[in-house]
C-alpha cells in the first residue's frame, strides 16, 4: 500500500474526510483557518458516538434557506450533531447547487458542530453518484421496492463507488407506507424488515448503516382510522412500532447503525394550527414521540424527520396571514416560518433524539 492509499484510508474511516472535488476544496479552507472549524462529515462518527451514547442523530429534509437555517441554528445553540438531507424531489425543486451552497453557508456559520450532507432515498447509481461527486458526505440507495438480489446488487454497486470517493451509504431492507422511490406502498401493504436477511444484506453489501421498516411510514397521515383507536379527545392513537423486529436486527448486527425513516410525530398542536386558519388536515398522525426516544436509545442512530418541518412552517404561515392580511413582502411570513423550524428542531434534539451537547 502506498502512502497516499494509507493517508486515503486512515482519513476516510476517521470520518472527517471526503475526496470529492468541492469537498475537499471546502474541508481544505476550513483547514488552513484550523481544525476545529472544519466540518461537512461523513456519519460514521456521528453514529460511533450515537450508538456507544444511547441517542440518534436528526436527519431533516431541507428544501429552501428557511429551512437549512432554522435547522442548523437550533442544532448550533443546542451542540448538536445534524443531518441535513436532501431528497430527489428538493434537488429538483431548488437545484443541486443551491442546496449544496446553502448547507456550506450553514457549515461555515456552525463551526463547531459536525453536519453532514446525505442524499435522501437514492433511487438510481447515476442519482448517487452525482451526489457523491457534487459534494454530498453521504448518500441512501433506496432499492428497497426491488426483489432481495436486485437490492443487493444495485446497493453494492453504490457502496462501491461512494467508499472510493470517502462517502458513506445507507441502504434500507422492508418496505414503509407512504410514498418511497415514487412508489406509492398503501397503508397495510408494507412489509417490516425481516431480520433473517440483514447479516447476509450487510455482509454482501458492504453499506454503513440500514433503515428497516417497523412499522413508521412516510408523510402526516401515517395511519389510516381503522389501524388506530381513539384517545378521549377523539385523536387517533397508532398501533406501536414493532421492537420486536428491531431488537431481532440489532441481535443480528451488533454495533451496527440502524436508521429509521418516517419518524415524524405529526403534533396535533400543528395540525389544529393548520385546520384553524384555512387548512384541511382530518386525522393527520404520527409516530408517538415515546417511541423514538426508545428507538434512539437502542441501535437507531438516524432518524428522519420531515412532514413535522413542514406542518410547523405551514401552520404558522397560515395563521400569519390570517392574522394579517395586509402583509405581502415574504420576510415576514418567512421569518417566523424559519423561528417554527428552529423550535421544533430544538424540540426534537432535546426531548426526542437526546443530542444535544454531543457535537
Ligand atoms: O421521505 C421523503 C421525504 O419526506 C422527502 O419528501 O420527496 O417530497 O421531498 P419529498
Ligand atoms: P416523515 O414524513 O415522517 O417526516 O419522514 C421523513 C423521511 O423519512 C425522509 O426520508
Ligand atoms: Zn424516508
Amino acid at each position: 500500500m502506498s502512502i497516499f492509499e494509507y493517508l486515503h484510508v486512515v482519513l476516510y474511516h476517521s470520518g472527517f474526510v471526503c475526496y470529492n472535488t468541492a469537498c475537499f476544496g471546502m474541508k481544505l479552507s476550513y483547514f488552513m483557518k484550523g481544525w476545529h472549524n472544519m466540518s461537512l462529515v461523513t456519519t460514521t462518527e456521528m453514529f460511533k458516538k450515537a450508538y456507544n451514547g444511547g441517542y440518534a442523530v436528526g436527519a431533516f429534509n431541507v428544501n429552501n434557506m428557511e429551512i437549512v437555517q432554522g435547522i442548523t441554528e437550533a442544532a448550533g445553540e443546542l451542540k448538536s450533531p445534524v443531518i441535513l438531507q436532501v431528497s430527489k424531489g428538493a434537488r429538483a425543486y431548488a437545484n443541486h447547487t443551491y442546496l449544496v451552497k446553502l448547507v456550506e453557508a450553514a457549515v461555515a456559520e456552525n463551526p463547531d458542530i459536525p453536519i453532514a450532507l446525505h442524499l435522501d432515498h437514492g433511487d438510481t447509481f447515476e442519482l448517487c453518484k452525482s451526489c457523491i461527486d457534487g459534494g454530498f458526505t453521504s448518500v441512501m440507495i433506496d432499492a428497497s421496492s426491488k426483489p432481495y438480489e436486485e437490492n443487493v446488487a444495485l446497493t453494492k454497486q453504490v457502496v462501491e463507488y461512494a467508499h472510493a470517493h470517502g462517502v458513506v451509504v445507507e441502504a434500507e431492507l422492508g418496505t414503509l407506507a407512504g410514498i418511497e422511490d415514487e412508489v406509492v406502498v398503501e397503508a397495510g401493504h408494507e412489509s417490516y424488515t425481516r431480520p433473517e436477511e440483514v447479516e447476509d444484506f450487510v455482509s454482501k453489501t458492504g453499506c454503513d448503516s440500514l433503515a428497516i421498516a417497523i412499522g413508521t411510514s412516510h408523510g402526516a397521515y401515517k395511519f389510516t382510522a381503522a389501524q388506530c383507536t381513539r384517545n378521549a379527545d377523539g385523536v387517533l392513537v397508532p398501533p406501536p412500532l414493532r421492537f420486536d423486529v428491531l431488537e431481532e436486527c440489532i441481535k443480528r448486527l451488533p454495533g451496527f447503525p440502524i436508521v429509521l425513516h418516517g419518524s415524524s410525530s405529526v403534533p396535533q398542536e400543528f395540525v389544529k394550527m393548520v385546520n384553524q386558519y384555512g387548512g384541511n388536515m382530518p386525522d393527520a398522525v404520527g409516530i408517538p414521540e415515546e417511541q423514538l426516544r426508545k428507538a434512539a436509545q437502542l441501535a437507531v442512530c438516524k432518524i428522519n424527520i420531515d412532514s413535522d418541518i413542514r406542518l410547523a412552517m405551514t401552520g404558522t404561515i397560515r395563521k400569519y396571514f390570517a392574522e394579517h392580511p395586509d402583509h405581502f413582502d415574504p420576510r415576514q411570513y418567512l421569518k417566523p416560518a424559519r423561528q417554527a423550524v428552529k423550535d421544533m428542531v430544538a424540540h426534537k434534539i432535546k426531548n426526542v433524539l437526546g443530542s444535544d451537547g454531543k457535537a
